[in-house]
């Protein structure tokens, strides 16, 4: 299968069935790293509420940098996994009074950030700045797998490289972020880990997986 194919593919599907999300009504930097970091660890359903408080207590990165770490951490409360809340005040404090308020505008500086990883500063960055850095994680691994037909072990740093690489290539200069958004929604809703409905799926026509009938096969996770 060729790779235009599958972007072309890809972000049809996603302007047919687009999620339609808080966060993604915006390209303010700021807004998509506080939905990024709570999207971190937490499905979509359970971090919306949170979205929402936070976003309205702190509109600005100067509102959260101001705000009182006790009461960060109240409105964190429910969420789990608090050294979220603590890196989202650190960086906050860090970008208003260090940084002059300017929040990181590329991929190589949002990766310094606290907390900050090659999935949040793919996000933020084709989000935010439109930088063709792909997303990869579980998601993104699994619709890979399976369209390509690649059976690396996912569980393996060179499954992350390989797959870094591929994702890269095909995400296209043009609206990068739109592509990104598409494989999360994607992966999440139709190429689903079990009982994908492949009959429904515009993408079987080129889908190694399919068409080999490995579905329940790909991706390849060996348990250690
Ligand atoms: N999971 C992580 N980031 C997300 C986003 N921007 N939209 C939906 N799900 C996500």
């Amino acid at each position: 299968p060729d790779n235009q194919a599958f972007s072309k593919l890809i972000i049809n599907w996603y302007r047919d069935n687009p999620r339609d999300l808080p966060w993604r009504d915006t390209q303010d930097p700021y807004i998509i790293w506080l939905s990024e970091i709570i999207l971190q660890q937490t499905r979509v359903a359970q971090g919306m509420p949170y979205f929402y408080k936070f976003s309205e207590a702190y509109p600005t990165v100067k509102d959260l940098a101001m705000a009182p770490e006790e009461e960060v951490l109240r409105l964190w409360q429910g969420l789990g996994y608090y050294s979220r809340a603590r890196n989202l005040h650190f960086c906050a404090k860090q970008i208003w009074f260090e940084l002059g308020g300017n929040f990181p505008d590329n991929y190589k500086d949002l990766l310094k950030l606290k907390g900050v990883g090659s999935y949040t500063a793919s996000a933020i960055s084709s989000f935010a700045f439109g930088e063709a850095k792909a997303v990869v994680d579980g998601n993104v691994f699994r619709v890979l797998s399976r369209f390509f037909g690649i059976q690396t072990d996912i569980a393996t740093g060179k499954a992350k490289k390989e797959f870094e690489a591929l994702a890269n290539s095909l995400i296209p200069k043009e609206n990068p972020g739109e592509f990104n958004q598409a494989m999360m929604d994607f992966g999440s809703r139709q190429c689903t880990p079990r009982n994908p409905d492949c009959e429904a799926c515009p993408l079987n026509g080129s889908c190694f997986a399919f068409k080999n009938d490995l579905i329940q096969v790909l991706p390849i996770k060996i348990k250690k």
